[in-house]
């Protein structure tokens, strides 16, 4: 499957899709027709995500009517959604050539990115696997009047949107046996190729003369080495911010081995390092000015016979010691040695996105992201963002008190708290200690990165959150 939009010149006879607001069926009439009459006995009522073939003729479906909500509240998170709902629809009544009035957007460029970012998005298909695939391509036309150069512009972007966040979802929905610490590699280099970004990777041999032992130590359990992915975009003179990914492949748990229950959604735990790297890819390809550092420590964890034992202690990349109570929780290991590890690129701010904790998902379920930060600004920043573009976020506090748990008796620090409470904040603050004193964000992940059923907007699986948020976030962080 895949979709083309192009720009048609003159009337061409497809089916027409045209958004049809609350408002709009109020009024009566939608291109002359009487509503009362299309309507009657139906249930389309405008609402987001209400589709409704308007047959004109018997052989002839001319009108596709897709419902857009109330006009008001019409914004960059529903332009997406109804996007994405869009390419899902019309793949599924297997509709080959539309063309789609886009009047509806008002040439508000921020809807019409959105929009078409979610057309491209709707592209994705978890088949990788299916012998069977389906084929029909898409090809949405756009009314004449529309296409300046704006416009073209803008859907362009948005294709470049779209397709590295469906590479993203790629990523994290492929199983632990196709991406492991060294195909990920292969992967990124391949898909990086010829691009702006400079790759480099530190491989077992560089990963132990760097004292990146928390790294070692998460992976000892597997046949598969670690690596540290570090990749890098420059265009401004800034310092550089730096995104850390968490990339375990795979999360048995270790040791500490999770029970049977869902231990396979753990293929999903490098989902961090995905958005890094397609983040990177994407503002490279959008030549954004900007100055970014991408540092994705890649792991599987698993048990082992040189799986690292509960009690263990190493010494950190950044020389602190850290007490392994938890061979679980494995995440703020890998991403401290990462953290420690950018300093050298002295950045003005750390960034770590991971599926750190499943305590994230218990305090905000699986529609907001949990943010930490002590800098409000920023915090403000990215829900204004995240709201807008409907990966959004909540945040959760870093008052110092909490780091009092992770003392450790033995060590400098523990990787896990005394009691079982405020799991996520505890996760946050753990990192903190290893970006020092250089401004710290965390976004924890853990209940956005997967969906385990479909939307009418997003099949089951990846979602790729995170890259349009940080996409979004570097656009208007200055
Ligand atoms: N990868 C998990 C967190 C996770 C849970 C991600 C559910 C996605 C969905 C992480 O490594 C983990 O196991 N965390 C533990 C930490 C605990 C041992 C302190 C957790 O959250 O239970
Ligand atoms: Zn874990
Ligand atoms: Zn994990």
């Amino acid at each position: 499957m895949s979709i083309t939009v192009k720009f048609s010149k003159k009337e061409n006879g497809f089916p027409r899709v045209k958004f049809v607001f609350k408002e709009d069926l109020k009024r009566g009439r939608i291109n002359g027709f009487d509503t009362g009459k299309i309507f009657k006995g139906s249930e389309f009522k405008g609402d987001l995500f209400q589709f409704f073939p308007l047959r004109i003729s018997e052989e002839r479906t001319y009108f596709l009517l897709m419902g857009g909500g109330e006009r008001a509240k019409f914004n960059g998170d529903s332009a997406f959604k109804a996007g994405s709902f869009l390419t899902i629809k019309l793949k599924e009544l297997g509709f080959r050539n539309v063309e789609l009035m886009v009047d509806f957007l008002e040439r508000d460029e921020k809807l019409v990115l959105e929009f078409f970012s979610g057309i491209f998005y709707g592209d994705y298909e978890n088949d990788f696997f299916k012998s069977q695939k389906k084929e029909n391509n898409l090809t949405v036309y756009i009314a004449s009047s529309s296409h300046d150069k704006v416009f073209r512009k803008l859907i362009d972007v948005s294709r470049k949107i779209g397709v590295n966040v469906n590479l993203c979802r790629e990523f994290v929905d492929l199983p632990a046996n196709h991406i492991n610490p060294i195909t990920f590699v292969d992967r990124v280099k391949k898909l990086l190729k010829g691009s702006d970004v400079k790759v480099d990777l530190l491989r077992l041999k560089e990963i132990e003369k760097y004292n990146l032992n928390l790294i070692k130590a998460v992976s000892g359990g597997s046949f598969v080495e670690p690596r540290l992915l570090i990749l890098e975009y420059k265009n401004s003179k800034d310092r550089p911010i730096a995104f850390i990914g968490k990339g375990v492949t795979f999360d048995s748990g270790g040791l500490n081995l999770k029970p049977t229950a869902h231990i396979e959604d753990m293929k999903t735990d490098m989902a961090g390092g995905a958005v890094v790297f397609s983040l990177i890819k994407l503002l490279s390809e959008l030549k954004v000015k900007a100055n970014v550092i991408g540092i994705i420590p890649l792991v599987e964890n698993l048990p082992g016979n040189h799986a690292t034992k509960p009690g263990d202690v190493f010494i950190s990349h950044s020389g602190k010691s850290v007490e392994i109570l938890n061979t679980d929780a494995e995440g703020r290991l890998i991403l401290a040695d990462g953290i420690g590890f950018s300093k050298r690129f002295n950045p003005s701010m750390i960034v770590s996105i991971a599926t750190l904790t499943g305590s994230a998902v218990v305090a905000l379920g699986t529609l907001r992201c949990a943010i930490f930060s002590k800098d409000e600004d920023v915090i403000d920043i990215f829900k204004r963002v995240g709201d807008e573009i409907g990966e959004k976020l909540w945040p959760l506090p870093m008052d110092d008190e909490y780091g009092e748990e992770l003392k450790s008796d033995i060590a400098d620090i523990k990787n896990i708290g005394s009691s079982r409470f405020g799991g996520a904040i505890l996760g946050a603050k753990f990192l903190e200690n290893f970006s020092e004193d250089t401004p710290f964000v965390h976004l924890d992940i853990a209940g956005v990165s997967d969906l385990k059923s479909k939307k009418p907007y997003a099949p089951k699986g990846g979602t790729g959150f995170g890259v349009r948020l940080l996409y979004n976030f570097m656009r208007e962080y200055k």
